[in-house]
């Protein structure tokens, strides 16, 4: 039976009571964490989001009524108790704020009873991450799934008051706008007075913050709610949040100096971290030359070393044929590792081959300086020797190799990098390495399409200094692009952007998009910009994968109150789900039977 609040004022969370409250009266409300009856005495450890306070009941203290009340409690029920703040009679409890005192109950109201609930509500529980999604309310009542979602709101507060202090304007910008296909997949939402027409949900605010840019506004920002349709891992959601901005008449550095106090603002104020600034800054050559990653974690050593000028005419075929197709040869030195098993190092070769490549040579250097190597036979003594030197080899280290078209290069090796960077535990996990990457290529060939495409976005300003090679040499452009990566992650990232009609015809024209394809996409914009564009650049940050990273969750999952899973569905309201043969009519909407519904339900 549930008591009403009638009368009743809570006057402190639980942990807002301290000894400074010894000998006053308080009224605290939140759910029953633990009840002990132990004969004459009833304890509770009341929980609220604040953390845990403990009461007790006595019968000469509360009278009978709520002593049997106490004695009834269960976990989860939720109560109001007024009582006096005491110093704690029994022993003091050095992990709890509230370890020192205790309430002694006067009073205690039922407001609400409680289930057995599926899991127990406890910290760090190993319950399976599909029962803790269904009944997400429950699993976000633990105080260490709690106190993500509250720094979370802690992190957007502070930027928000950042950005007004800087005199960013605060605009929102619509959720049901026009499909514009570049990049991710869109979400669709059809439109019942336009029959067959459909709007599509943002992938980011980007069109409508350039065109805010030319209404003059100078300064926006926004934390705005994005929605992509791709294929979903740890640091990816189909909707996340983005801090996003835009910035008029200012250049990268401009961009780059704003956003790094408030960088500075956010780690002081969430976690209590020194950010030193300026930021590192990288090349994205750079990075990729000796990271193999646009997004590289600094935390540690491990860089990929280019060998091809040292393997270019050696023995062994497939070294040299990835050359002459104008690939390259890389590697990388796990020190120490050069006695581990042959069973593992095949892990890693299949480890290598899910990111693309062929196979993973490599040179495993024994303490006595004999070699076990998967291609020695193919080379000559001077030819591994040298090989070895380039590579800085000592006794005992493993060397592994790629050799391929130099984008696989990077990418298996990049990724066996952090692999390996894992294994041999070599990250410190105290670290926060916060890196600007900049110069971005503006075009990346797809193999795929067989056209380049725009590697952040086509509205992406070329550098200045590499537009006379858009004809000639479009993959040679750099592009005034920049990530913000942190410790391995990629943050965030934006651009300057083409404000000159020219430059962004031309664009369109690289891109394979006929003018009145780009008219019929972008047209609203590019007809904005006839009418006097300022010169304007922005960011955005992912909110959910700063928050994972300041927290120092596993996934954005453990950030996100209500966040989905890998099939993009909601485990606790079942979304996506199917609606009502009358909502799919008055949209004028039939559903095809795909081969794999038809296939379910005939099982
Ligand atoms: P971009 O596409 O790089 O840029 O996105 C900006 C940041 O958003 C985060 N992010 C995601 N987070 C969670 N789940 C996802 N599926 C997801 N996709 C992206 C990343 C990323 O760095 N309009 C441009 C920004 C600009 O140019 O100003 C944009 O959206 O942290
Ligand atoms: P094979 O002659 O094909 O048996 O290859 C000899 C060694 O080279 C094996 O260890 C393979 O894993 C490795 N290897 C094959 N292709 C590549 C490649 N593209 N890059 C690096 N190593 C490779």
């Amino acid at each position: 039976m549930a008591e009403s609040m009638q009368g009743l004022k809570r006057s402190h969370r639980c942990t807002e009571v301290s000894v400074n409250d010894i000998g006053s009266k308080v009224t605290v409300m939140g759910w029953v964490a633990k009840q002990r009856n132990k004969g004459g005495i009833v304890f509770v450890d009341l929980r609220d989001r604040s953390g845990i306070l403990q009461i007790i009941f006595e019968e000469d203290k509360c009278g009978a009524e709520a002593f049997e009340k106490a004695g009834r409690l269960r976990s989860e029920f939720v109560i109001a108790v007024t009582g006096s703040v005491e110093k704690r009679a029994g022993a003091v409890n050095d992990n709890l704020a509230t370890g020192q005192i205790e309430i002694v109950a006067d009073s205690i109201r039922v407001l609400s009873e409680a289930d057995t609930p599926p899991f127990p509500v406890e910290e760090n529980s190993k319950t399976k991450e599909e029962i803790r999604l269904k009944y997400r309310y429950l699993d976000l009542r633990r105080p260490d799934v709690q106190s993500k979602i509250m720094l979370r709101s802690k992190i957007a507060a502070t930027m928000r008051a950042f950005m007004v202090d800087e005199g960013f304007l605060e605009i929102e910008t619509p959720i049901l706008c026009k499909s514009t296909p570049e990049g991710a997949r869109d979400y669709l939402v059809p439109s019942r007075v336009h029959p067959g027409n459909f709007y599509a949900l943002p992938q980011s605010p980007q069109i409508f913050k350039q065109l805010l840019m030319c209404s003059g506004f100078d300064r926006y920002f926004q934390i705005a709610k994005c929605f992509r349709d791709e294929d979903l891992r740890a640091d990816r959601q189909p909707e996340f949040t983005q801090v996003d901005m835009e910035l008029s008449f200012v250049d990268v550095e401009d961009v780059l100096d704003v956003n790094e106090r408030l960088i500075q603002k956010v780690c002081k104020e969430a976690i209590g971290l020194d950010v030193q600034l300026p930021l590192p800054r990288m090349k994205w050559i750079d990075a990729m030359n000796r990271y193999g990653s646009d997004k590289p974690d600094t935390r540690f050593g491990m860089e990929l070393t280019d060998v091809s000028d040292v393997v270019k005419g050696c023995g062994f075929g497939v070294f040299t044929s990835a050359l002459e197709a104008g690939g390259s040869v890389r590697g990388i030195n796990a020190k120490g590792q050069g006695a581990m098993p042959r069973k593992k190092i095949d892990a890693l070769v299949d480890f290598a081959k899910g990111y693309g490549a062929k196979g993973l040579a490599y040179i495993a250097i024994q303490e006595d300086g004999s070699i076990k190597s998967s291609f020695a036979k193919f080379m000559t003594e001077e030819e591994m020797s040298a090989l070895v030197g380039a590579m800085d080899g000592q006794n005992g280290d493993l060397l592994l190799f790629a050799a391929d078209k130099t984008s696989i290069v990077w990418n298996v090796l990049g990724a066996l990098r952090i692999e390996l960077g894992k294994q041999m535990g070599l990250i410190d996990e105290s670290k926060f390495n916060f890196l600007w990457v900049v110069e971005f290529p503006l075009l990346e060939w797809s193999d795929e399409e067989a056209r380049f495409k725009a590697m952040h976005h086509p509205f992406t300003m070329p550098m200045e200094e590499d537009w006379q090679y858009i004809d000639s040499d479009p993959g040679r452009v750099r592009a005034k692009a920049y990530d913000i990566v942190l410790n391995g992650v990629e943050l965030g990232g934006g651009s300057v952007r083409i404000h000159q009609n020219d430059i962004q015809a031309k664009m369109f024209e690289v891109l394979g998009l006929k003018q009145e394809v780009a008219n019929e996409r972008f047209g609203f914009l590019l007809d904005a910009f006839k009418y006097g564009v300022p010169p304007h650049a922005g960011l955005a940050y992912g909110l959910d994968r700063f928050v994972m990273l300041l927290t120092g969750a596993d996934s954005i999952r453990e950030v996100i109150a209500f966040p989905k899973v890998k099939d993009a569905s909601c485990l606790m309201s079942e979304a996506p789900n199917i609606v009502d043969e009358e909502q799919l009519s008055e949209l004028g909407i039939a559903i095809v039977a795909t081969e794999e519904a038809v296939e379910t339900t005939e099982e």
